[in-house]
């Protein structure tokens, strides 16, 4: 997919979005990576054929299991084309264990811990004022979804925990929690969208080493950060021997 011939439509942090024709979109992953709040930034070679090759991968076994996401193509590159969506102003995380901004949230709970049954979460999009937690009734009451549209986020969310923990014990690797969110088609379907790499979800390799971007939030090093990438892919069999990530 060559993205020149394309209109440009939104760039974020980590993708630009170009429009491809009237249902669809290119989803570029750029070589970027940022932290706290845009607080830590980075230029990582190779950081975005990784994360696209890695959201194509889980996609692709998402959607054999059954569950819609916008995933159509992927280019073996940085791009990848996907149905375009309204996107709800959400951030839906799972948590199977205690990490993170909940630690924050309730100090009262210990790192790690396990949530079990594992947690459906939903947060405000908005970085101005950082992503808050928000409830059922504010999501509803505000328009954002109705209470059936909820109830089906949360059970299409925990099943793609299941899959994803699943693909993840299947490489020796332990699911924390993720990140995804939903938009709607145009029959007012919700699709999964977005992106699924290691920006987006947290894992533990068996020695308890993190191989997603907790490494960059803990040391600044965009080194470290894709050495622990490219572990991730040779733990989930995705092939990297072809990337360059010197220049
Ligand atoms: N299928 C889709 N259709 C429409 N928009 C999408 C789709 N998938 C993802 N997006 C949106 O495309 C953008 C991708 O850019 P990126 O993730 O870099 O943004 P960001 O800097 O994280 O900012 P944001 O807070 O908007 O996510 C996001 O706004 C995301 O919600
Ligand atoms: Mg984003």
């Amino acid at each position: 997919v060559c993205t020149h011939t394309y209109t440009l439509i939104y760039e974020g942090k980590s993708k630009r979005v170009y429009v491809k024709n009237r249902d669809e979109l290119i989803l570029e992953f750029k070589d970027e990576v940022t932290a706290r709040d845009g607080a830590l930034r980075s230029f990582i070679r190779g950081k975005g054929i990784i994360n696209a090759r890695v959201s194509a991968y889980f996609f692709s076994v998402l959607n054999k299991k059954g569950i819609d996401t916008h995933f159509l193509d992927y280019d073996g590159a940085r791009k990848m084309a996907v149905k375009k969506l309204r996107m709800l102003p959400l951030e839906v995380i799972v948590r199977n264990y205690a990490y993170g901004s909940q630690l924050k949230r309730i100090p009262l709970l210990k790192p790690l811990q396990e949530l079990n049954p594992p947690i459906v979460e939903f947060h405000y999009k908005d970085d101005s004022l950082h992503d808050p937690l928000i409830i059922v009734d504010d999501i509803i009451n505000s328009g954002i979804a109705t209470h059936e549209e909820l109830n089906f986020i949360i059970k299409t969310s925990l099943r793609i925990n299941d899959i994803l923990r699943e693909v993840f014990s299947e490489a020796k690797l332990k699911l924390i929690d993720f990140k995804i969110e939903f938009g709607r088609d145009r029959d007012n379907k919700l699709i999964l969208a977005d992106e699924i790499s290691g920006d987006t979800f947290r894992v533990l390799d068996d020695n308890g080493k993190h191989l997603d971007k907790e490494v960059f939030r803990r040391t600044g090093d965009p080194k470290l950060l894709i050495d622990a990438y490219i572990r991730l892919c040779e733990k989930l069999g995705i092939k990297v021997d072809d990337i360059d990530f010197h220049g």
